[in-house]
């Protein structure tokens, strides 16, 4: 039976947000990716069914953007949800997935049936954007704790990483990937990666919020035509244990934030979303509650906050990185500042 243009999602809840008011980043080969994408990463809180109505709602309330990894472990369940909306009539190309390439699938032979599998998972034909999710081969268990390391852990290894990347350039190929892109990386990795690269990254993702802006990487990124995609947008309240340590500062605590916070009536985590899209990120954030997504999304539509405004939440970075990533560590009585090339060029291993 026809799906009618009135049983259409969302334009039914008068709550939601019309996508195509979403603003976009139009990508080289025209395609568009919407400037806020929902969040899929339960932070172990919460489970794969959870995290799965949270994307049905997101989408119902008029987001288009879902950022997706293998290793978050609710693929499956996701991609009943993607079929169902399509079921009802949103087309496949009105949405944009990102998936990531887990560390210990870097192996030249694992790359493909491991984008095969997130494929079959989400039950999609195609990917828009594949990225690698670490530049370690690095795997550690899931929910280890900080001081867990890999007996067989290597440092970056730029030859390696090619080998990946060139699968992922196959995967273009082959039709089975529109886009693809970094996560985690530093400007001396993606240097190299630039210079070796068939096919470009079209997008980086990296921790970015007020506490954190890495202005000197964000404008590398502009710079070279690779968009910018910030995860824990929030400074993700309520991450892991292990993903906290003495010293982490709290974005929606900072008296900036929570006082453009009161002005506008919103949660200061709304304020944080909004400060990223004005800036010109693509932020991810991450909730189950209906209240919390919507209101992020809101916050790509209304009223901008002022230049005044922004410029004050540009004085408060600290370089308060929270994702620190110990755990890829390849040696021990190593720093985790090493796994971010503090000193301009690759961690020697
Ligand atoms: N590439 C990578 O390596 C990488 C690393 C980390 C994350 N990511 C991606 O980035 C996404 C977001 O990062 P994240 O989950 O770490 O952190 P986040 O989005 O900064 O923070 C998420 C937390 O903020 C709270 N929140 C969200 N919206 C809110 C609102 N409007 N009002 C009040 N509280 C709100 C939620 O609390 P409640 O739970 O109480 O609702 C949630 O726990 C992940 O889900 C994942 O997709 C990628």
């Amino acid at each position: 039976m026809a799906v009618t243009q009135k049983e259409r999602i969302f334009t039914g809840d008068p709550d939601g947000v019309d996508p195509d008011k979403v603003p976009k980043k139009v990508l080289k080969s025209g395609a568009k990716l919407p400037c806020i994408g929902m969040g899929t990463f339960g932070s172990d809180r919460f489970s794969a069914e959870s995290v799965a109505e949270a994307v049905k709602g997101a989408i119902a309330v008029g987001y288009r953007h879902i950022d997706c990894a293998s290793v978050y472990g609710n693929e499956a369940n996701i991609g009943a949800v993607l079929r169902g909306v399509r079921g009802k009539g949103l087309k496949r190309e009105e949405l944009w997935i990102t998936s990531k390439l887990w560390n210990d699938k870097h192996g030249e032979k694992d790359v493909i049936p491991s984008c095969e599998q997130s494929l079959k998972d989400l039950q999609l034909d195609y990917l828009d954007l594949y990225l690698i999710h670490w530049p370690f081969p690095n795997f550690h268990a899931k929910g280890v704790d900080v001081t867990s390391r890999d007996p067989d852990a290597k440092s970056y290894i730029h030859e390696n990483y090619m080998k990946t990347w060139r699968q992922l350039e196959k995967l273009v190929e082959m039709s089975l990937v529109k886009h693809i892109g970094t996560s985690n990386m530093t400007i001396p990795k993606l240097k190299l990666l630039l210079r070796d690269a068939e096919i470009k990254p079209v997008c980086n993702e990296l921790e970015l919020h007020p506490h954190f802006q890495q202005p000197e990487f964000f404008k590398f990124l502009l710079d070279n035509d690779i968009i910018p995609i910030g995860f824990s947008p929030i400074g993700s309240p309520l991450r892991p244990e292990r993903d906290r340590s003495d010293g982490d500062t709290i974005d929606i605590e900072d008296p900036v934030i929570v006082k453009i916070a009161r002005r506008l009536n919103v949660h200061p985590a709304v304020v944080c979303v909004k400060w990223a899209i004005q800036r010109g990120q693509v932020p991810i954030p991450f909730s189950v509650n209906r209240n919390e997504y919507l209101a992020n999304l809101r916050s790509a539509v209304s009223t901008p906050i002022t230049q005044e405004e922004m410029k004050e939440i540009a004085g408060i970075d600290k370089n308060c990185r929270l994702i620190k990533g110990q755990v890829f560590l390849w040696k021990l009585n190593q720093s985790w500042e090493d796994l971010w090339d503090p000193n301009g060029e690759i961690t020697p291993p």
